[in-house]
């Protein structure tokens, strides 16, 4: 590219550049992503909606990290749509796990936390040839991208692992007209994408733009393959062929049902391209951002000139890290002390911090919550909505890490700037970031122990990662893959006859029968009993011999190990095969009791947000039939008003009998935006949904079993709210029967209060309070009392005994025994004695429980003779105890009561071994 002649680097809006960008075809960010959208519509793809940043019901991933995530099912053949075709532009983040961006993002043109990958998809539909051909048809074609196709070059896999080159690939952008020269062949580090260490997976093909020799990171002509600046990846063409599992013998590959296509493009990268500018940073996504983070931290640098390079990086961080936080949050993620919680804590204090970097130490972030949404809340309006909450959070969090900084500077100091190790506890416990402190060290001239600090933070990760892995469930037996689906027919029938046994399953493989009082399970074509799923626990109950009379197994619970497949848990009571015929029979007591609980969470929610505010949403669920536990976020605890305010607006909603109606089969756009459901965080929801309504009062996105009509639930009791973490609550409750057992409990419980306070005018619980605070206030009292008449008894029996003390070289000695007594007292009793003998040394020892206390006072003309802790010491040593104190005074703790008087007695030889 030959540049601007004013040295403009904003080549594509710049009025001398020399390039002819019409001819490529500027267009805006929000301008790139829709085309691109258009351009697979046309194509025959589904637009699908980004999916949450927080992947749905897969813990194997931090973040959503690419388009293909929310595909990964229906590329391993274990979920179907009612598409093969799909494109996406989907929200990503790389801030830790395989693909991690974050110490990277500010200082290179291209690192993001946050960022936008374009994709299309073919699951099993089409494959490489139409991949490659609809490719290069978007960048290059006149009508759409316009790229000179003499700046593109491409890489194919040559082979490695036992999977072959890609002779395909090569041929294909052969045919598309790449010439050979521009096509490169590269290993599994750059040409096979796999989503992690287990997933889909395939040999890639990877489309690359120069730049020109302006964009060089070493200022001269390099070839391809030596020039990352300057050759920048655009697009990576994923061939899914395989499914990756980890193996005791090493990683497998086992082939995918068809071979599919998953493509990514980062969209600020693209916009780089066809804006004409050399950085990311530089594209309108980011600009906008830029100029409100100079704003609101009060420094600005010149765009046009290479001085001021870290505050530069400085903006660019404020300006990814904005993005990251905001739809993080937005996606529900709160800052935190571990996990996804923990990443976003450290994005969002690495944004603050730069931002005092810059001079602002005021918080300014949350402000950029705002400009965030002003950008992209076209493209992602649940934005709109959340940003007002997200603004809150963020906030918080920028106070916090204020306090956090103050704490932290104080407990700063020469030792721990040169231990490594804890420097890294300041910097986990605190947050104290590391830059602060090797700026404090250099500035101090202490060398900083970086090796000791990357050593503790290796050991912590791999603490981390452990941890991680730990709560990853297993990826599910291959055996329930192959097995058609089961029909579930348990919304309308409790009981399903004639079900036929597709599978049996042991320890996780497949067998052809179960034994009596074998424990396994069971997969069948059709069955009554529920899954466990969107927090609802499996049905329990029984399956039947196929004459309908006896009982074949008895089922604990039921699972969807793979999407559509009931696999039944089950201890056997007789033989039972595949091929056999039973009787699905759900234990109807549980599961209405379970649905009580479940039409009571509706209710719940709603009455949450009515009372709490709209910010309220769901963080988790867990329904059987014994209770009702629901997770949401909220900053505070939930005040004993507002609790029962709830309490009132559920059972009103009890009492009002309302109809509880289903809807199935309706498209998630007409249940989200036209019926206004509630669509939960971290679930996972098809093109067509299940709604749940309640008359007007709560509508939800729900897959779960429900009673006919509110009054089924017959009282919702309230019976704990507490925190989960930093901003989500809980509320646990009760319905039906077991509202029921905690109003009988609660009646047994007044019923005894009852007769303890007998008969008073006011509520008896309060009365029992009153009569427990005046006891206490009492026992306080007499506690006092008794301490008194223990001190004086004491004292007058050492007065006594003050003429026993013996004369050991010219110093009395006196040992006694005073049971009974507190520490404190003794040392009275030892300012007493003192007083009383003038000069001398005392001892005295008391014994309470098995355990000795010892306390040595040595009148002050003697200490430089006598020292109480040598003579503590030592008699301590006697009764199995240590100590030590000052030289006039010191104490000793012990556990041989029962050589306490022993060790009395040989206190004056222990004085005299001193004197002399
Ligand atoms: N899933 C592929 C990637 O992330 C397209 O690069």
């Amino acid at each position: 590219m030959r540049g601007c002649v004013a040295g403009c680097r904003a080549r594509a809006v710049c009025p001398f550049a020399l390039v002819d960008f019409k001819s490529m075809n500027y267009r805006s960010g929000s301008q790139i992503r829709e085309d691109f959208l258009r351009f697979f519509e046309g194509k025959g793809h589904r637009r699908v909606h980004s999916s949450s940043l927080v992947p749905a019901n897969d813990p194997t991933l931090l973040f959503t990290n690419a388009g293909m995530n929310q595909f990964k099912d229906v590329f391993l053949g274990a979920e179907k749509r009612d598409y093969s075709r799909a494109a996406s532009s989907q929200k990503c983040v790389r801030a830790g796990g395989k693909h991690n961006d974050l110490e990277n993002v500010g200082f290179t043109r291209r690192h993001h936390t946050f960022f936008e990958m374009l994709g299309n998809f073919s699951f099993g539909d089409y494959f490489k040839k139409d991949a490659i051909a609809f490719a290069w048809e978007l960048l290059t074609s006149k009508e759409w991208f316009g790229i000179d196709p003499s700046r593109l070059y491409c890489t194919i896999f040559e082979g490695d692992e036992g999977v072959p080159r890609d002779a395909e690939a090569y041929q294909y952008w052969l045919e598309v007209g790449v010439p050979a020269e521009r096509i490169f062949e590269l290993g599994a580090k750059d040409n096979f994408w796999a989503m992690g260490d287990t997933g889909p997976c395939g040999p890639c093909s990877e489309i690359y733009y120069d730049l020109g020799v302006e964009a060089s990171e070493f200022g001269k002509d390099l070839p391809f393959g030596e020039d990352e600046q300057r050759y920048v990846e655009i697009w990576n063409l994923v061939f899914m062929q395989f499914d990756r599992t980890v193996t005791a013998s090493g990683p497998l590959l086992t082939p995918l049902p068809k071979p599919s296509i998953d493509t990514g493009m980062g969209l600020e990268r693209i916009a780089c391209v066809l804006q004409g500018v050399l950085s990311n940073f530089e594209t309108d996504l980011f600009t906008p951002l830029i100029k409100r983070a100079e704003e609101l931290t009060g420094h600005k640098v010149e765009a046009d000139h290479e001085v001021d390079d870290r505050s530069r990086a400085s903006l660019r961080i404020i300006a990814d890290h904005a993005r990251a936080a905001t739809f993080l949050i937005s996606d529900g993620v709160l800052p935190a002390n571990e996990g996804r919680g923990y990443v976003l804590r450290k994005i969002l204090r690495r944004g603050i911090r730069h931002g005092r970097l810059l001079g602002q130490e005021k918080p300014f972030m949350h402000e950029m919550v705002f400009a965030v949404r002003d950008e992209m809340g076209v493209a992602y309006p649940e934005l709109k909505e959340s940003a007002e909450r997200v603004a809150k959070v963020v906030l918080a969090e920028e106070q916090q890490f204020a306090r956090t900084l103050e704490l932290g500077l104080k407990q700063m100091n020469e030792e721990t700037l040169r231990s490594g190790a804890l420097a890294f506890r300041l910097y986990e416990t605190f947050g104290m970031p590391l830059d602060f402190m090797v700026d404090a060290a250099r500035d101090a001239g202490i060398p900083f122990d970086m090796a000791g600090f990357e050593a503790a933070k290796e050991e912590e990760q791999a603490r981390a990662r452990a941890s991680w892995k730990g709560g990853a469930q297993k990826s599910a037996a291959p055996v329930y893959r192959e097995l058609a689906k089961t029909e579930f027919e348990g919304y309308s029938a409790l009981r399903v006859d004639g079900a036929r046994v597709l599978a049996l399953v042991k320890d996780g493989v497949g067998v052809p029968e179960l034994k009596g009082g074998e424990l396994g399970e069971v997969v069948l074509d059709a069955t009554s009993f529920y899954a466990d799923s969107g927090g609802q626990v499996g049905d329990v109950g029984w399956l039947y011999s196929e004459d309908h009379n006896s009982v074949v197994a008895e089922v604990s619970g039921a699972t969807k190990p793979v999407q559509g497949v009931f696999a039944h848990k089950v201890r056997a009571n007789q033989t039972i095969a595949v091929g056999d015929t039973v009787d699905t029979v759900v234990d109807a007591t549980n599961r209405l009791a379970t649905e009580r609980n479940h039409t009571g969470t509706h209710l719940l929610h709603a009455a949450l947000r009515e009372v709490l505010g709209k910010h309220v949403k769901q963080a988790g669920s867990l329904v059987d039939a014994s209770r009702l536990r629901f997770d949401f976020s909220h900053f505070t605890s939930v005040a004993e008003e507002e609790l029962q305010e709830i309490e009132n607006i559920v059972n009103g909603q009890v009492l009002a009998n309302t109809k509880v109606e289903t809807m199935v089969d309706v498209p998630i756009d007409i249940a989200v935006n036209e019926l206004g459901a509630m669509a939960l965080f971290g679930e996972k929801y098809g093109e067509r949904v299940r709604v749940v309504k309640i008359g007007d009062f709560s509508t939800e996105l729900c897959g779960g079993t429900h009673t006919g009509a509110t009054g089924e639930i017959g009282l919702i009791k309230l019976v704990g709210e507490g925190s989960v973490s930093s901003g989500v609550r809980r509320v646990e409750a009760v319905s039906g029967t077991g509202a029921l057992s905690e109003f009988r409990r609660g009646f047994d419980v007044a019923r005894v209060v009852g007769q303890l306070v007998g008969a008073t005018d006011v509520a008896p619980a309060d009365a029992l309070r009153h009569r427990i605070a005046a006891q206490e206030e009492e026992m306080k009292k007499l506690r006092r009392e008794l301490d008194q008449v223990r001190m004086k008894a004491a004292s007058s029996s050492v007065a006594d005994a003050a003429g026993s003390a013996v004369d050991v070289k010219g110093v009395k000695v006196l040992a006694q025994r005073v049971d009974g007594v507190e520490k404190s007292q003794m040392r009275e009793l030892v300012d007493q004695l003192r007083g009383k003998l003038g000069s001398g040394v005392v001892v005295l020892g008391a014994a309470a429980d098995g355990k000795v206390a010892l306390i040595v006072g040595v009148t002050k003309d003697l200490t430089s003779r006598v020292q109480a802790g040598k003579v503590v010491g030592q008699l301590a040593a006697l009764v199995g105890g240590k100590g030590g104190g000052r030289p006039d005074l010191a104490e000793a703790g012990g556990s041989d009561a029962g050589a306490l008087d022993g060790a009395l007695t040989k206190a004056a030889g222990v004085v005299e071994g001193l004197l002399s």
